[in-house]
Protein backbone atom coordinates (compact mmCIF):
# COMPACT_ATOMS: atom_id res chain seq x y z
CA UNK A 1 0.00 0.00 0.00
CA UNK A 2 1.18 3.55 -0.77
CA UNK A 3 1.75 6.33 1.37
CA UNK A 4 1.24 10.19 0.53
CA UNK A 5 2.64 12.80 3.02
CA UNK A 6 0.84 16.68 2.48
CA UNK A 7 2.18 20.03 3.65
CA UNK A 8 -0.47 22.23 4.57
CA UNK A 9 -3.21 19.86 4.37
CA UNK A 10 -6.15 20.57 7.27
CA UNK A 11 -8.13 22.41 4.93
CA UNK A 12 -8.74 23.83 0.92
CA UNK A 13 -6.73 21.44 -1.99
CA UNK A 14 -4.54 19.79 0.49
CA UNK A 15 -7.92 18.23 2.27
CA UNK A 16 -9.44 17.42 -0.66
CA UNK A 17 -6.43 15.98 -2.28
CA UNK A 18 -6.21 13.89 0.69
CA UNK A 19 -9.66 13.02 0.80
CA UNK A 20 -9.16 10.94 -2.79
CA UNK A 21 -5.86 9.30 -1.72
CA UNK A 22 -7.62 7.69 0.90
CA UNK A 23 -10.70 6.92 -1.14
CA UNK A 24 -7.82 5.31 -3.82
CA UNK A 25 -7.23 3.35 -0.83
CA UNK A 26 -3.42 5.03 -0.28
CA UNK A 27 -2.50 5.69 3.46
CA UNK A 28 -2.01 9.66 3.76
CA UNK A 29 -0.38 11.89 6.12
CA UNK A 30 -1.98 15.69 6.82
CA UNK A 31 -0.24 18.12 8.26
CA UNK A 32 -0.57 22.15 8.72
CA UNK A 33 0.22 24.33 11.28
CA UNK A 34 -2.32 23.48 14.57
CA UNK A 35 -2.96 20.58 15.95
CA UNK A 36 -6.61 21.14 15.88
CA UNK A 37 -7.30 21.80 12.54
CA UNK A 38 -5.66 18.34 11.91
CA UNK A 39 -7.49 16.54 14.49
CA UNK A 40 -10.86 17.69 12.83
CA UNK A 41 -9.71 17.10 9.38
CA UNK A 42 -8.27 13.68 10.44
CA UNK A 43 -11.60 12.96 11.94
CA UNK A 44 -13.52 13.48 8.29
CA UNK A 45 -10.96 11.40 6.41
CA UNK A 46 -11.24 8.10 9.24
CA UNK A 47 -15.05 8.32 7.75
CA UNK A 48 -14.35 7.83 4.47
CA UNK A 49 -14.42 3.93 3.83
CA UNK A 50 -10.58 2.52 2.52
CA UNK A 51 -8.45 0.16 2.99
CA UNK A 52 -5.73 2.86 4.31
CA UNK A 53 -5.34 4.77 7.39
CA UNK A 54 -5.07 8.32 8.21
CA UNK A 55 -2.05 10.08 10.59
CA UNK A 56 -1.14 13.32 11.05
CA UNK A 57 1.82 15.91 11.99
CA UNK A 58 1.98 19.38 12.96
CA UNK A 59 4.32 21.02 10.67
CA UNK A 60 5.20 24.55 9.55
CA UNK A 61 6.80 24.20 6.07
CA UNK A 62 9.18 27.24 7.16
CA UNK A 63 10.84 25.07 9.82
CA UNK A 64 13.41 22.50 8.72
CA UNK A 65 13.00 20.41 12.39
CA UNK A 66 9.23 19.84 11.82
CA UNK A 67 9.66 18.74 8.02
CA UNK A 68 12.09 16.42 9.01
CA UNK A 69 10.32 15.20 12.14
CA UNK A 70 7.16 15.11 9.25
CA UNK A 71 9.35 12.55 7.48
CA UNK A 72 10.54 10.68 10.14
CA UNK A 73 6.58 10.66 11.32
CA UNK A 74 5.38 9.13 8.13
CA UNK A 75 8.12 6.61 7.96
CA UNK A 76 7.42 5.20 11.33
CA UNK A 77 3.58 5.11 10.64
CA UNK A 78 3.32 3.75 7.52
CA UNK A 79 6.93 2.08 6.53
CA UNK A 80 7.94 4.70 3.89
CA UNK A 81 6.87 7.65 1.59
CA UNK A 82 6.16 7.14 -1.95
CA UNK A 83 4.10 10.18 -2.95
CA UNK A 84 5.51 14.04 -1.50
CA UNK A 85 3.25 16.97 -1.73
CA UNK A 86 4.36 20.23 -1.08
CA UNK A 87 1.19 22.19 -1.06
CA UNK A 88 1.10 24.80 1.69
CA UNK A 89 0.61 28.02 0.40
CA UNK A 90 -0.32 31.58 1.24
CA UNK A 91 -1.49 34.48 -0.41
CA UNK A 92 -0.05 38.11 -0.12
CA UNK A 93 -1.79 41.04 0.51
CA UNK A 94 -3.34 42.39 -2.23
CA UNK A 95 -0.87 45.96 -2.62
CA UNK A 96 1.85 46.60 -4.76
CA UNK A 97 5.20 45.81 -4.21
CA UNK A 98 6.60 49.07 -2.40
CA UNK A 99 3.44 48.72 -0.25
CA UNK A 100 4.14 45.48 1.37
CA UNK A 101 5.68 45.00 4.83
CA UNK A 102 8.84 43.33 4.66
CA UNK A 103 7.87 40.31 7.11
CA UNK A 104 5.53 40.18 4.92
CA UNK A 105 7.03 39.77 1.60
CA UNK A 106 9.38 37.19 3.96
CA UNK A 107 6.43 35.22 4.78
CA UNK A 108 5.37 34.47 1.36
CA UNK A 109 8.82 33.21 -0.37
CA UNK A 110 9.38 31.74 3.11
CA UNK A 111 6.30 29.42 3.11
CA UNK A 112 5.46 29.40 -0.90
CA UNK A 113 9.28 29.15 -2.44
CA UNK A 114 11.39 27.73 0.69
CA UNK A 115 8.86 25.72 2.30
CA UNK A 116 8.81 23.45 -1.29
CA UNK A 117 12.42 23.81 -1.67
CA UNK A 118 13.62 22.17 2.00
CA UNK A 119 10.30 19.80 1.82
CA UNK A 120 11.72 18.97 -2.05
CA UNK A 121 15.55 18.27 -0.65
CA UNK A 122 14.02 16.29 2.76
CA UNK A 123 11.41 14.23 0.62
CA UNK A 124 14.22 13.55 -2.06
CA UNK A 125 16.75 12.29 0.56
CA UNK A 126 14.27 10.35 2.10
CA UNK A 127 13.30 8.78 -1.16
CA UNK A 128 16.61 8.07 -2.31
CA UNK A 129 17.54 5.99 1.13
CA UNK A 130 13.80 4.13 -0.28
CA UNK A 131 14.95 3.41 -3.37
CA UNK A 132 12.23 5.93 -5.24
CA UNK A 133 9.12 7.79 -5.00
CA UNK A 134 7.44 11.18 -6.10
CA UNK A 135 7.88 14.59 -5.48
CA UNK A 136 5.28 17.08 -6.44
CA UNK A 137 4.99 20.89 -5.75
CA UNK A 138 2.13 23.06 -6.92
CA UNK A 139 1.96 25.82 -9.53
CA UNK A 140 0.16 29.07 -9.05
CA UNK A 141 -0.54 32.67 -10.18
CA UNK A 142 2.74 33.82 -11.85
CA UNK A 143 3.87 30.29 -12.89
CA UNK A 144 3.57 31.04 -16.35
CA UNK A 145 4.78 34.08 -16.24
CA UNK A 146 1.31 36.31 -15.90
CA UNK A 147 1.75 39.75 -14.38
CA UNK A 148 -0.65 41.60 -12.16
CA UNK A 149 -1.25 44.51 -9.65
CA UNK A 150 -1.33 42.48 -5.98
CA UNK A 151 -0.17 39.69 -6.58
CA UNK A 152 3.72 40.12 -7.53
CA UNK A 153 5.24 38.38 -4.65
CA UNK A 154 3.26 35.38 -4.67
CA UNK A 155 3.92 34.93 -8.39
CA UNK A 156 7.54 35.71 -7.65
CA UNK A 157 7.45 32.54 -5.64
CA UNK A 158 5.27 30.51 -7.94
CA UNK A 159 7.10 31.61 -10.70
CA UNK A 160 10.26 30.02 -8.84
CA UNK A 161 8.65 27.08 -8.04
CA UNK A 162 8.31 26.45 -11.45
CA UNK A 163 11.67 26.60 -12.14
CA UNK A 164 13.00 25.13 -9.18
CA UNK A 165 10.43 21.76 -9.75
CA UNK A 166 12.06 21.84 -13.33
CA UNK A 167 15.53 21.96 -12.37
CA UNK A 168 14.78 19.74 -9.16
CA UNK A 169 13.41 17.17 -12.16
CA UNK A 170 16.56 17.28 -14.21
CA UNK A 171 19.17 17.09 -11.48
CA UNK A 172 16.72 13.66 -10.28
CA UNK A 173 17.19 12.23 -13.49
CA UNK A 174 20.72 12.89 -14.34
CA UNK A 175 21.62 11.07 -10.94
CA UNK A 176 19.46 8.32 -11.55
CA UNK A 177 17.79 8.79 -8.27
CA UNK A 178 14.80 6.73 -8.99
CA UNK A 179 12.66 10.11 -7.78
CA UNK A 180 9.99 11.20 -10.06
CA UNK A 181 9.12 14.89 -9.92
CA UNK A 182 6.46 16.88 -11.38
CA UNK A 183 4.33 20.27 -11.05
CA UNK A 184 0.51 20.11 -10.37
CA UNK A 185 -1.24 22.77 -11.54
CA UNK A 186 -4.65 23.58 -10.23
CA UNK A 187 -5.61 26.64 -11.43
CA UNK A 188 -8.23 28.67 -10.06
CA UNK A 189 -9.90 27.27 -6.72
CA UNK A 190 -12.72 28.38 -4.33
CA UNK A 191 -10.81 28.34 -0.82
CA UNK A 192 -9.86 30.48 1.95
CA UNK A 193 -6.89 31.31 -0.28
CA UNK A 194 -8.32 33.48 -2.27
CA UNK A 195 -10.15 35.74 0.00
CA UNK A 196 -7.33 35.55 2.96
CA UNK A 197 -3.60 36.73 2.87
CA UNK A 198 -0.81 35.29 4.61
CA UNK A 199 -3.43 32.19 5.90
CA UNK A 200 -3.73 34.78 9.31
CA UNK A 201 -7.63 35.89 7.87
CA UNK A 202 -6.21 39.55 6.30
CA UNK A 203 -9.13 40.03 3.84
CA UNK A 204 -9.04 40.14 0.58
CA UNK A 205 -11.38 42.12 -1.06
CA UNK A 206 -11.87 41.42 -4.47
CA UNK A 207 -12.93 43.60 -6.98
CA UNK A 208 -16.14 42.44 -9.52
CA UNK A 209 -13.93 42.11 -12.18
CA UNK A 210 -11.72 39.30 -10.25
CA UNK A 211 -14.74 37.97 -8.95
CA UNK A 212 -16.41 37.75 -12.34
CA UNK A 213 -12.51 35.77 -13.89
CA UNK A 214 -13.18 33.48 -10.81
CA UNK A 215 -16.57 32.78 -11.93
CA UNK A 216 -15.67 31.60 -15.03
CA UNK A 217 -12.43 29.73 -14.30
CA UNK A 218 -13.13 28.76 -11.16
CA UNK A 219 -13.71 25.25 -9.37
CA UNK A 220 -14.66 23.92 -6.10
CA UNK A 221 -10.99 22.24 -4.77
CA UNK A 222 -12.84 18.89 -4.25
CA UNK A 223 -13.26 19.13 -8.40
CA UNK A 224 -9.32 19.80 -8.95
CA UNK A 225 -8.33 17.30 -6.23
CA UNK A 226 -9.72 14.59 -7.85
CA UNK A 227 -8.22 15.02 -11.42
CA UNK A 228 -4.80 16.41 -9.77
CA UNK A 229 -4.57 12.64 -7.78
CA UNK A 230 -5.86 10.62 -10.37
CA UNK A 231 -3.00 11.97 -12.33
CA UNK A 232 -0.51 11.37 -10.13
CA UNK A 233 -1.19 7.81 -9.49
CA UNK A 234 -0.78 7.40 -13.21
CA UNK A 235 2.02 9.03 -13.94
CA UNK A 236 5.21 7.37 -13.77
CA UNK A 237 6.68 10.28 -16.11
CA UNK A 238 9.77 12.58 -14.34
CA UNK A 239 9.07 16.26 -14.67
CA UNK A 240 4.89 15.80 -15.80
CA UNK A 241 2.69 18.71 -15.81
CA UNK A 242 -0.80 17.83 -14.09
CA UNK A 243 -2.57 20.55 -15.24
CA UNK A 244 -6.12 21.40 -14.49
CA UNK A 245 -7.00 24.19 -16.08
CA UNK A 246 -5.35 24.58 -19.59
CA UNK A 247 -5.23 27.17 -21.98
CA UNK A 248 -7.92 25.55 -24.20
CA UNK A 249 -10.54 24.81 -21.22
CA UNK A 250 -10.07 28.50 -20.15
CA UNK A 251 -10.97 29.29 -23.72
CA UNK A 252 -13.54 27.48 -23.08
CA UNK A 253 -14.94 28.37 -20.09
CA UNK A 254 -14.93 31.55 -21.72
CA UNK A 255 -16.52 30.84 -24.51
CA UNK A 256 -19.65 29.50 -23.08
CA UNK A 257 -19.62 31.85 -19.82
CA UNK A 258 -22.71 32.78 -21.34
CA UNK A 259 -24.49 30.28 -20.60
CA UNK A 260 -23.02 29.22 -17.60
CA UNK A 261 -24.05 31.55 -14.88
CA UNK A 262 -21.68 30.52 -11.79
CA UNK A 263 -21.67 32.73 -8.68
CA UNK A 264 -19.17 31.58 -6.26
CA UNK A 265 -19.75 34.73 -3.96
CA UNK A 266 -23.19 34.47 -3.35
CA UNK A 267 -23.73 33.08 -0.21
CA UNK A 268 -25.96 30.27 -1.42
CA UNK A 269 -23.90 28.97 -3.76
CA UNK A 270 -20.96 28.81 -0.86
CA UNK A 271 -19.95 25.28 -0.39
CA UNK A 272 -19.37 24.69 3.53
N1 LIG B 1 -6.90 28.71 -4.37
C1 LIG B 1 -6.37 28.97 -5.56
O1 LIG B 1 -7.01 29.61 -6.42
C2 LIG B 1 -5.00 28.46 -5.93
C3 LIG B 1 -4.62 28.56 -7.27
C4 LIG B 1 -3.38 28.07 -7.66
C5 LIG B 1 -2.54 27.50 -6.72
N2 LIG B 1 -2.93 27.43 -5.42
C6 LIG B 1 -2.00 26.79 -4.51
O2 LIG B 1 -2.61 25.63 -3.96
C7 LIG B 1 -2.06 25.35 -2.68
C8 LIG B 1 -3.18 25.15 -1.68
O3 LIG B 1 -3.97 26.32 -1.65
P1 LIG B 1 -5.48 26.36 -1.12
O4 LIG B 1 -6.25 27.15 -2.11
O5 LIG B 1 -5.92 25.02 -0.73
O6 LIG B 1 -5.27 27.31 0.16
P2 LIG B 1 -5.82 27.21 1.65
O7 LIG B 1 -5.51 28.53 2.26
O8 LIG B 1 -7.23 26.74 1.67
O9 LIG B 1 -4.90 26.07 2.30
C9 LIG B 1 -3.53 26.27 2.53
C10 LIG B 1 -3.13 25.46 3.73
O10 LIG B 1 -1.73 25.69 3.96
C11 LIG B 1 -1.54 25.86 5.37
N3 LIG B 1 -0.33 26.63 5.64
C12 LIG B 1 -0.14 27.97 5.53
N4 LIG B 1 1.11 28.28 5.93
C13 LIG B 1 1.71 27.12 6.30
C14 LIG B 1 3.00 26.80 6.79
N5 LIG B 1 3.93 27.73 7.04
N6 LIG B 1 3.27 25.50 7.05
C15 LIG B 1 2.33 24.54 6.84
N7 LIG B 1 1.09 24.79 6.39
C16 LIG B 1 0.80 26.07 6.11
C17 LIG B 1 -2.80 26.57 5.84
O11 LIG B 1 -2.97 26.45 7.25
C18 LIG B 1 -3.87 25.86 5.03
O12 LIG B 1 -4.36 24.72 5.66
C19 LIG B 1 -1.12 26.51 -2.36
O13 LIG B 1 0.19 26.15 -2.69
C20 LIG B 1 -1.61 27.62 -3.30
O14 LIG B 1 -0.58 28.53 -3.60
C21 LIG B 1 -4.15 27.89 -5.01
Amino acid sequence: MKTVVITGSARGLGFEMAKVFKKNNVNVVISDLKEENLKKAKKLLDEIESESKVSYAVCNVTNEEQILDLIAHANKTFGRIDIWINNAGVNQPERAIWELDTKDIDTVLNVDLKGAIIGSKYAMLDMTKNGGGAIYNIEGYGSNDAKMLGLSIYGTSKRAVTYFTEALAKESAERNTGVIVGKLSPGIMITDFITNALGNGEAINLSDKTKKVYNILGDYPDVVAKFLVEGMLKNTKNDAKIEWLTGSKAAWRFMTAGFNKRDFFDQKLLKE
